[in-house]
Order: C-alpha cells, then sequence, then structure tokens
C-alpha cells in the first residue's frame, strides 16, 4: 500500500508500514533518530533487543508488515505494531521484555500463514506518538492507515484492549479506541488476582462483518 502523507503543523509526516530497512527495536541506521515511546524511555542496554529484531523480521517477511510507523524526514514520530493472533507465538508487546526461553522459542518460531488461520485477526498494542506532536490528529491518522491496510491485505478484524480511564499521556483509553471507530468489547480484569474487574476492556473492530462500524472522523 502507497504512503500516506499528513501534515501535522505545516510539518510533512508520511506513515508507512515498517519494512526491513529499519525495524523498531534495532540499532538505527546512520541518520536515523527513534522519537516514540520505548525508544525513549529505554535504558542504552535494552536498545537494540534482538529478540523483537528476529520476531519482527520474521513477522514482517510472513504477512509484509507487523507496524506502521509515521517518519517526519529521518526520525520516526509514531509507532503503531500489531500482530496476527494466530501467528504461533504470543509475545509480549513490551520491547524492553526479553527473556532467555522465549528467545528460544523465537529463533526457531515460523509465522504460520495467513491461509491456515482460522480467524484472519490482528492484535494491536503500544500505540505512541512522539510527545511535541500529540493531540494533533498524528495518532488517529495512524489507525486509519492500518484499518485501510489490513482491509487490502484481507484481514478480517482488528483486536487490542484499552483502559477504561488511563491517565492522558500514557496509554490511550477506551473513549481514544471508540473515536477511531473502535467498539467496546468484553470487560476483563488485567490481573484477575490484583485488580477490580472492570478496569481494562478489550476493544475490537469487526470491519469485514460490520462495515458500517468502521467508518472514522
Ligand atoms: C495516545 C496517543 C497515541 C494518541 O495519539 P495522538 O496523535 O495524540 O492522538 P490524536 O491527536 O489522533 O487524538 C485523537 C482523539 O483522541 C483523543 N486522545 C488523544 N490522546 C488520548 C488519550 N491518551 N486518551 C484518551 N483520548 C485521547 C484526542 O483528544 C482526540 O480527540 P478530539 O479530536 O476529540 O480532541 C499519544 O498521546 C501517545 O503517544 N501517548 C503515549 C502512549 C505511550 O506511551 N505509548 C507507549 C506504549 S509502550
Amino acid at each position: 500500500m502507497k504512503p500516506k502523507v499528513i501534515t501535522v503543523e505545516d510539518i510533512p509526516i508520511v506513515i508507512r508500514p515498517m519494512g526491513t530497512g529499519y525495524l523498531m527495536a534495532d540499532r538505527e541506521p546512520n541518520g536515523v533518530e527513534v522519537a516514540v515511546g520505548c525508544r525513549v524511555h529505554a535504558k542504552s542496554e535494552q536498545w537494540p533487543n534482538p529478540m523483537y529484531v528476529t520476531y519482527y523480521r520474521k513477522l514482517t517477511d510472513a504477512y509484509r508488515a507487523c507496524a506502521i510507523l509515521a517518519w517526519q524526514e529521518q526520525s520516526v514520530v509514531g509507532f503503531l505494531p500489531f500482530v496476527p493472533t494466530e501467528c504461533g507465538i504470543n509475545l509480549p508487546g513490551c520491547l524492553h521484555y526479553i527473556d532467555e526461553d522465549d528467545m528460544a522459542e523465537v529463533e526457531t518460531f515460523s509465522p504460520i500463514p495467513k491461509d491456515h488461520m482460522k480467524r484472519r485477526v490482528l492484535r494491536t498494542h503500544c500505540l505512541s506518538v512522539k510527545q511535541a506532536l500529540r493531540r494533533k490528529g498524528l495518532g488517529s491518522q495512524m489507525i486509519r492507515y492500518l484499518v485501510a491496510w489490513a482491509r487490502v491485505n484481507e484481514w478480517q478484524r482488528i483486536e487490542g484492549w484499552a483502559f477504561e480511564k488511563s491517565d492522558f499521556g500514557w496509554l490511550p483509553d477506551i473513549a481514544f479506541w471508540e473515536k477511531c471507530g473502535f467498539k467496546r468489547g468484553k470487560v476483563r480484569s488485567w490481573d484477575e488476582h490484583i485488580i477490580d474487574p472492570g478496569f481494562e476492556y478489550h476493544m475490537d473492530l469487526q470491519f469485514a462483518q460490520q462495515p458500517d462500524r468502521t467508518r472514522l472522523r
């Protein structure tokens, strides 16, 4: 799918799928700067993260992309990762995470072909926009791009989860996703042992079955 160029306060920003030229979690090529969530907060020893580099390379080869990036010249200013729920492995979304057992699993993992999946569903997580560019429409434009990309690539549904109320400036809460055309799913507790049920919601967008719900602002 073609990249989309938008203008945010006179700054041209290119939204496009992450290719293998730069994989989030890898060492940045000369001149590239990454100005979003995990990278900004990562301590140097957590980056590059070889587990996620291998994982993203395998997903990208198998499914064409596993994230949408927003670029302002050589800077990554938006990151929207996603993964097929039936790809054959279930890693935490957080790029800070690394575990020896998971590392071994990632090395041997072969992504399940899309044609072999019962449900062609993508799960998204960890959307992040550069601080200085927040609340200017970039995050929702990236979601709009992902929905279009998913349709073109014959995925049936996008899912994720969000907090009912999150600290504005941290993860987007459920209201943000609803503004972007997602609908609330079932309430799910973050950890049934420690947090009240009702703290967290699934969200999902069933664009194949419910095309009328997919209209974004
Ligand atoms: C949440 C986030 C992605 C939103 O992106 P954005 O570009 O600022 O969002 P938009 O400008 O497209 O906002 C769309 C709508 O959602 C609302 N919105 C924005 N951020 C929101 C939030 N955190 N919670 C709820 N609603 C939010 C906006 O008010 C806007 O509504 P409006 O048009 O009625 O004003 C961005 O604030 C961000 O990156 N936050 C940090 C997330 C993070 O730390 N991620 C790392 C995870 S490891």
